[in-house]
């Protein structure tokens, strides 16, 4: 189940995705903010340059995969990844999603629709610049009453050459169980932080029975678990950021999480680490876990937290910030 990649000459642990032949460093790259700005799901002005050095540096410190999205800055990361990649020997494992189309007005729907699965893939294909996919991830599961209808196309699309394994994200265990007789499902895509923790109630069970992958995403719940977050920073994000909107960045929540981001500091300054790391450190630490997807704009912010793929949390620590969680729980009134 664990072993090491041997990348750029830098090692990185690597785990096995499910039953799969791929090897993901524990750390994979995700390129969400890197679509740039002006759409509704933007993070804020990004510089495609800078975007290009930060997923050439993630290359360079051992990770091996990437994940995108077709959706993610309407086909912008896809293209950042394409170039970023594009005159590279060893490629990294390219992991990207269908299911998300838009208009030309930036209007997004869920589509998953043979016709629309084909074309989007073709489309991917194109921007990545890549002969194959190596993950090709349903992105959500909406309109529910054409997710077989997806999974079967994308089954096809294996066997035609274009995809090399298939998994969703953000499905249910019961909308798995639906899918799975039609082709097993290779991986599932899920949020997973110390703010968001549904996962642990039925899907990682049921991940690691069928012998499924998991990738998490957001494990600094988009940067608010990094310890570099202010009410004033919150409070400047801009216009086109869609954290603005998001409960985690507004009170409530907000006065909680930066209390809760103060007390982890200590735990993590004790271990010579950094809030970030600590966060990361923290979803790894379930052996159902594949890798945590982590985003990056900025090399540095990448150089920073690639460390925590190696971070075994001691068991007193995961007890001390299980206190701490619940203490937030707590205070604002949580199940
Ligand atoms: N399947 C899905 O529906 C889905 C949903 C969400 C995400 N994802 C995938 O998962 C990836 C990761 O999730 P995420 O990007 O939402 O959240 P995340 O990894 O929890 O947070 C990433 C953000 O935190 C900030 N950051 C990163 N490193 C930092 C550092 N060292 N110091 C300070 N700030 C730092 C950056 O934003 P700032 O610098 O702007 O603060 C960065 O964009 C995405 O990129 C995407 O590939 C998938």
């Amino acid at each position: 189940m664990f072993s090491c990649s041997n990348i750029n000459e830098k090692i990185m642990q690597t785990r096995k995705l499910g039953w799969t032949g791929l090897n993901l460093s524990t750390i994979g790259l995700g390129t969400w903010a890197i679509g740039g700005g002006g759409w509704k799901f933007s993070w804020g002005p990004q510089d495609d340059r800078e975007s290009i050095s930060t997923i050439q540096h993630a290359l360079e410190l051992g990770i091996n995969w990437i994940d995108t999205a077709a959706v993610y800055g309407l086909g912008h990361s896809e293209e950042i990844v394409g170039k970023a990649i594009k005159r590279l020997r060893d490629k990294p494992i390219i992991a990207t999603k269908c299911g998300r189309v838009w208009d030309k007005d930036g209007n997004i729907f869920g589509r998953l629709r043979k016709k629309s699965i084909r074309s989007e893939v073709e489309a991917s294909l194109k921007r990545l610049k890549v002969e194959i996919i190596d993950l090709y991830q349903i992105h959500w599961p909406e309109p529910d009453e054409e997710i077989e209808e997806a999974w079967a196309t994308i089954a096809d699309l294996i066997k035609e050459g274009k995809i090399r394994y298939a998994g969703v994200s953000n499905f249910s265990v019961e909308q798995i169980k639906r899918i799975q007789p039609i082709h097993p499902v290779a991986s599932l895509q899920a949020p997973y932080s110390m703010l968001e923790r549904r996962i642990e109630e039925k899907l990682l069970k049921y991940c690691s029975e069928n012998n499924m992958g998991v990738v998490l995403y957001s494990p600094m719940q988009k940067g608010i678990l990094t310890g570099k977050f202010t009410r004033e920073r919150v409070r400047n994000l801009p216009k086109d950021d869609h954290r603005r909107r998001d409960p985690h960045f507004q009170e409530p929540e907000l006065s909680a999480n930066l209390k809760l981001v103060e007390d982890l500091r200590s735990i993590a300054e004790k271990n010579g680490k950094t809030v970030a790391q600590l966060a990361i450190a923290w979803v790894l630490r379930r052996p159902e876990v594949t890798s945590a997807i982590v985003g990056a704009r900025h090399p540095s912010q990448i150089r920073e937290t690639v460390v925590a793929g190696e971070w075994v949390l001691s068991k007193k620590d995961i007890a001390t910030i299980e206190a701490l969680l619940d203490r937030r729980r707590k205070a604002l009134n949580l199940s």
